[in-house]
This record gives C-alpha cells, structure tokens and sequence, in this order.
C-alpha cells in the first residue's frame, strides 16, 4: 500500500477518503496541520501528498517534499492559487480537482442573496427571542433586477441559470467567453455600473487581484449586492468596509476572506478575534460571512475523494495524467497534455 499524507484533515475529509481509499489501494496519514515548509517533514514516510486550499505549496515546501522524495502533490481542490506552479515544474507534479459540484458553490452563492435580500439571519435571530416584528426587514425583488456574473466557467453558468430562474436579467464579463452560450458580455466596467448583484466566479490571479477596489467600488449602483465565493483576494476589504460604511453598498456576502488562511476551517469560539478587519466585517448587519463553505455538499465531498484518489492512482501506475497543472502549459500554451504526455 502507498502511504499518502493528508494535510489540514478535517472530520468531513476523513468520512469520503476513508469510503474509498482501500479500494485504491492507499494508506491514509491525516495530518491535522496545514502543510508548509515546516510541516512537510511529517509527510517523511509518505510516497504523496494531499494538500487543501489554505496550504503553502510554496518554493520552500516543494523543495522539501522534492528533497524527500516525494514527487506528487494531490490538491483536494479545483482553486491553486496557493501552489507555486514555476517551483514545483520539474520537481513535483501537482494534480487538481477541476471539477466536482459547480451547482454546490453556484447554490451557496444564491443562498447568501436570498439570505441577505430577505434578511433571513436577522428573522431567525428575532424569533427564537419571540420578535415577530417587521421593522427593518424589507427586501426586493429579485424578479426583474440585473445579476452581473464575473467568470463564466462552470460555476458561473450555474449560477447564471439559477439567475434566469428567478427572472433576473444577466450580465457577465469574462476574458474568454463562452462562444454561443447566450449570455450577454459586457466590459467589466459597464457590468459594475449596470449590475443590481454582482458575483465572483473568476480565479485568483496576479489580473484578477482586488478586482473589486476602491475604484470598481465607485461605478457601482448604490444599494449594489457583493457575492464572492472565489477567492478572497479578488476584494480589497478595507475598500469594501469603506464603501459599506458610505452606504454605498446594499449588502455583502463572503465565503472567502483574503486573510482566512490562519482563522478560516478552524474553531475560535471562545476567543477574541484578532482580526479587526473581519470583526468588524462581522458586525455589521448587512454583511454575511460563511468559512468557505460553498463546495461543502455531500456530491462535492463524494466527488473531490474520488477525484483525488483517481489522480493519485494514475500518478503511481505511470499514466498521463489529465489534471495536472503545469507552469510550462499556462507559460506558452503547448501543452503535453493534449498528447497523453505527463508534463515533465
Ligand atoms: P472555471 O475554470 O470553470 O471558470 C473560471 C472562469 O473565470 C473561466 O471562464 C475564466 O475564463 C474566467 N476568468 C479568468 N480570468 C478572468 C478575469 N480576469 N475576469 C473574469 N473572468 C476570468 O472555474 P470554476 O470551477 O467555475 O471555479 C471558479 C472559482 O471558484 C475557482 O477559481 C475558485 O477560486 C472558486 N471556488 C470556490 C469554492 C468554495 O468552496 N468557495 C469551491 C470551488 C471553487
């Protein structure tokens, strides 16, 4: 059996990884810490890693795991905005889930709209202290107002049909449009001004950081609703507490914080929260905040276990592997991929 560490395990994880690990072959290590340059030597023993979003796969950490000999890291994750794809080239071969529940994050997104447009956290709170007022707890129709979707890809289609359901107009921006998909592209200047909703659906990279600034902030309409499941960093977050605090901004709701790394997937009730920047966030009515919740659905847990392992196995019996990301790829566009080649 190939020994596996699986770093920044969480109950859940081990649930779907412990259903299917044997059958392929695999003895589990479930490392509770996060994996970095420090913590790679626990992986000592193991032939692979599994890694999560709020990892370091960073230069230092794949030199490690490089020098050990370990030469695969399985990202339980379709996001790798915490891999240094350049260092691990030639080194480690990185593997992703690119896809297991678009329609988990996409619903998460819309429960956060319809949550903050009918100011449900704020009526379930009233009730269980036998409020039944009203005051304060108006919302609008969704029916009819311009949702502006930024990223198309299988996420946001999903959510741009959750949209269309509901009869809202949408809007999105996307670098590489989906050809004859009927969705309406506009610059993302012109979806700032028009949307009602806006929604993230984009990657994290060095284009799309804090996206939403100070500046894109401005164009918006007054009353606007920001949805982001992504990537924190795609928000600056003073600029947004600002905005909020003008009462620029209709409501906000955040699955990812792009200081999450240290406080998000762990238990700190009890203590005070370091974090002036997400306390307040926190405090404020309007703004609703979940842990990075959104892929959190028994299909996606299912489906990321299957995925990984599928990865893993085809890495050790000498495949070419499809989910490989690849620093040369994305660099010039040739990809061995395309020819069942491993990368390197
Ligand atoms: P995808 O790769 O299918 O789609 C991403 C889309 O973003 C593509 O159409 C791409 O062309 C577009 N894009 C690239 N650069 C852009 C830019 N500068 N502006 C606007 N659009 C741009 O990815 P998928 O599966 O739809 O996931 C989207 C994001 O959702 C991931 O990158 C990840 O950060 C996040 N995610 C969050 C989860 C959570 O639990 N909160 C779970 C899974 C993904």
């Amino acid at each position: 059996m190939k020994k596996i560490a699986f770093y920044d395990a969480k109950p859940y994880d081990k649930i779907y990884f412990d259903a299917l690990s044997r059958e392929y072959g695999f003895e589990l290590k479930y490392i509770e810490t996060k994996l970095n340059g420090h913590s790679a030597v626990m992986a000592e023993d193991c032939e692979g890693v599994i890694a999560f979003v709020n990892d370091t796969v960073d230069k230092e950490t794949i030199t490690k795991l490089d020098s050990m000999g370990i030469h695969v890291i399985a990202m339980r994750s379709a996001g790798y905005n915490n891999v240094d794809i350049k260092s691990a080239y030639e080194k480690v071969h990185v593997l992703r889930v690119p896809a297991y529940s678009p329609y988990a994050v996409a619903e998460h997104a819309f429960a956060l709209i319809l949550t903050l447009n009918r100011k449900i956290h704020r009526s379930f709170n009233r009730t269980r202290e036998h409020n039944f007022a009203l005051s304060g707890l108006i919302g609008f129709d969704l029916h009819g107002k311009t949702a502006g979707v930024v990223g198309t890809g299988k996420i946001g289609r999903v959510f741009i049909d959750i949209c269309r359901g509901f009869g809202m107009n949408v809007i999105a921006y996307d670098p590489f449009p989906t050809p004859d998909s009927n969705i309406e592209y506009v610059g993302i200047d012109e979806l700032f001004k028009r949307a009602d909703i806006i929604s993230l659906h984009c990657p994290l990279t060095k284009d799309t950081y804090h996206m939403i600034d100070a500046s894109a902030l401005s164009l918006m309409k007054n009353g606007v609703y920001i949805i982001n499941t992504s990537r924190g960093a795609l928000i600056d977050t003073e600029a947004l507490i600002d905005a909020i605090k003008d009462h620029k901004i209709g409501a906000v709701g955040l699955d990812v914080y792009e200081e999450e790394t240290e406080i998000f997937f762990e238990d700190f009730s009890g203590e005070v929260l370091e974090d002036d920047t997400l306390a307040r966030l926190l405090s404020m009515p309007n703004v609703i905040v979940t842990g990075h919740q959104a892929f959190l659905t028994r299909e996606a847990l299912e489906n990321i276990a299957r995925t990984t392992l599928d990865n893993l196995k085809a890495y050790f019996d000498g495949e070419a592997l499809e989910n490989e990301i690849c620093y040369r790829c994305m660099q010039f566009g040739s990809c061995r991929q395309d020819h069942k080649e491993r990368c390197f």
